[in-house]
C-alpha cells in the first residue's frame, strides 16, 4: 500500500544507460488514441509480470499491450490470469496464463522457464506480486512475518534472479514494485513496511550489481492506487467482503499508475516514487523522521 506523503523517492530518477529519452504527452487512458497514434515503446517485447491478474500488475499489462508487448501475467488465481489474458486478446495482443505462487522457488523457476519457451525470450519482468499484513507489531506472529517476507521480499528476489539471466541476452529492463511504504513506516502496517524497505534495498543492490550488463533496475514505489490490496486478508487470501479503508481522494486510478510506471520503466530510471501525496510522504520519511513521528502522535494520549 502507498502511505502518504514523498520526494522523488530516493531517486534522482537518472537513466542508468546515460541516454536522454523524449518525454512523451500524457494519454487520457490506457486503450486511448495514444497507442494507436504514437510509436509503441515496447513493440513485440516480451513483458512477465508477476501478480498480473488484478489491480496494479493487470493495468500494467493491458498498458505494456497498448505499447505493442507480448504480455505473460502471474499469480496464483488462474480464473483471474485467463480473465486478463482475453482482455489482452481483446485488444490485439499476445497474452499468455502463467500460473506461479512466488513464495515456490520451483514455481517461480518454471514459470520463467515457460514464459521463454513460448515467446522465445525475456524483456521485461516485472515483480509485482505483493500484499499487506496488517496489524500493530505487538500483535504479529512469527507467522505473520514470514508470510508477509516470503511473498513481499524472497518473492520479489526470486523473480529477479531467475528472471535477471534471460534479461541479460536481450539487454532487458527489470522492475521492483516497493511503496512509498519502503520509505516512511506508519502504525498499523509495521510489516509491510519492513517488506518494502527491504524491497528498496533489493532495488539498490540490484541497480549497481547489473551496472555494465546491458540490463537495468527500476524500483516503482507507488502512493495510494485502487487495486484489490485492501481486500486481502493477512494470510494473503482475496475476500471481497472487506472494505477498503484507505484515502479515496489521494487514489489514482490502475491505468493511470501503470502509465507512470511503464515511463518509468522505458525510460530505465533507477527509482521512481509517484503520486504527488506519495512523493511528499516519501520525502517527509526521508529527509524529516522527526516530523513524521510529530504528526502522527501529536494529540494523542500515550499509550502503555
Ligand atoms: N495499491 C496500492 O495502493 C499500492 C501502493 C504501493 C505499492 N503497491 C504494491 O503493488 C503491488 C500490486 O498490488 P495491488 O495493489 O495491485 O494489489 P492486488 O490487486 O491485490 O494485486 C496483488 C497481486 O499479487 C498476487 N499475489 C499475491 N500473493 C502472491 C503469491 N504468493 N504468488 C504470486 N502472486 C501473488 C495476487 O494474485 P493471486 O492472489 O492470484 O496470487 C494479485 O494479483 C504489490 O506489491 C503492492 O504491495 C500497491
Amino acid at each position: 500500500m502507498g502511505h502518504g506523503p514523498g520526494g522523488r523517492g530516493g531517486g534522482r530518477d537518472g537513466r542508468q544507460d546515460g541516454r536522454v529519452a523524449p518525454r512523451r504527452p500524457v494519454a487520457a487512458d490506457a486503450g486511448s488514441c495514444y497507442a494507436q497514434t504514437m510509436a509503441k515503446r515496447f513493440d513485440n517485447q516480451v513483458v512477465w509480470i508477476t501478480g498480473g491478474g488484478s489491480g496494479i500488475g493487470r493495468a500494467l499489462a493491458l498498458g505494456f499491450a497498448d505499447e505493442g508487448a507480448i504480455v505473460a501475467v502471474s499469480g496464483r488465481r488462474e480464473d483471474r490470469l485467463r480473465e486478463v489474458v482475453q482482455e489482452l486478446e481483446a485488444r490485439g495482443a499476445k497474452g499468455l496464463a502463467v500460473r506461479c505462487d512466488v513464495t515456490d522457488e520451483a514455481s517461480v523457476a518454471e514459470a520463467v522457464q515457460k514464459v521463454v519457451r513460448t515467446f522465445g525470450g525475456l524483456d521485461v519482468a516485472v515483480a509485482n506480486a505483493g500484499f499487506s499484513v496488517a496489524g500493530r507489531i505487538e500483535k504479529l506472529s512469527a507467522a505473520d512475518w514470514r508470510r508477509q517476507l516470503d511473498v513481499n521480499v524472497i518473492g520479489t528476489a526470486m523473480t529477479a534472479r531467475y528472471a535477471i539471466p534471460h534479461l541479460r541476452e536481450r539487454k532487458g529492463r527489470l522492475a521492483l514494485v516497493g511503496s512509498v511504504a519502503a520509505m516512511v513506516s506508519t502504525p498499523g502496517v509495521g510489516a509491510y513496511s519492513a517488506s518494502k524497505y527491504a524491497v528498496r534495498a533489493i532495488g539498490q543492490a540490484l541497480a549497481v550489481e547489473l551496472h555494465g550488463s546491458g540490463v537495468t533496475c527500476t524500483t516503482i514505489h507507488p502512493g495510494f492506487i485502487e487495486s484489490e490490496i485492501a481486500q486481502v486478508d493477512n494470510q494473503g487470501r482475496y475476500d471481497a467482503s472487506r472494505t477498503d479503508g484507505r484515502p479515496k481522494n489521494l487514489m489514482w486510478p490502475a491505468p493511470r499508475a501503470a502509465r507512470a510506471m511503464i515511463d518509468a520503466i522505458a525510460r530505465r530510471k533507477r527509482e521512481y516514487t509517484f503520486t504527488g501525496h506519495g512523493k511528499l510522504g516519501a520525502f517527509a520519511g526521508r529527509h524529516a523522521p522527526g516530523v513524521v513521528h510529530f504528526g502522527l502522535t501529536r494529540g494523542k494520549s500515550k499509550k502503555k
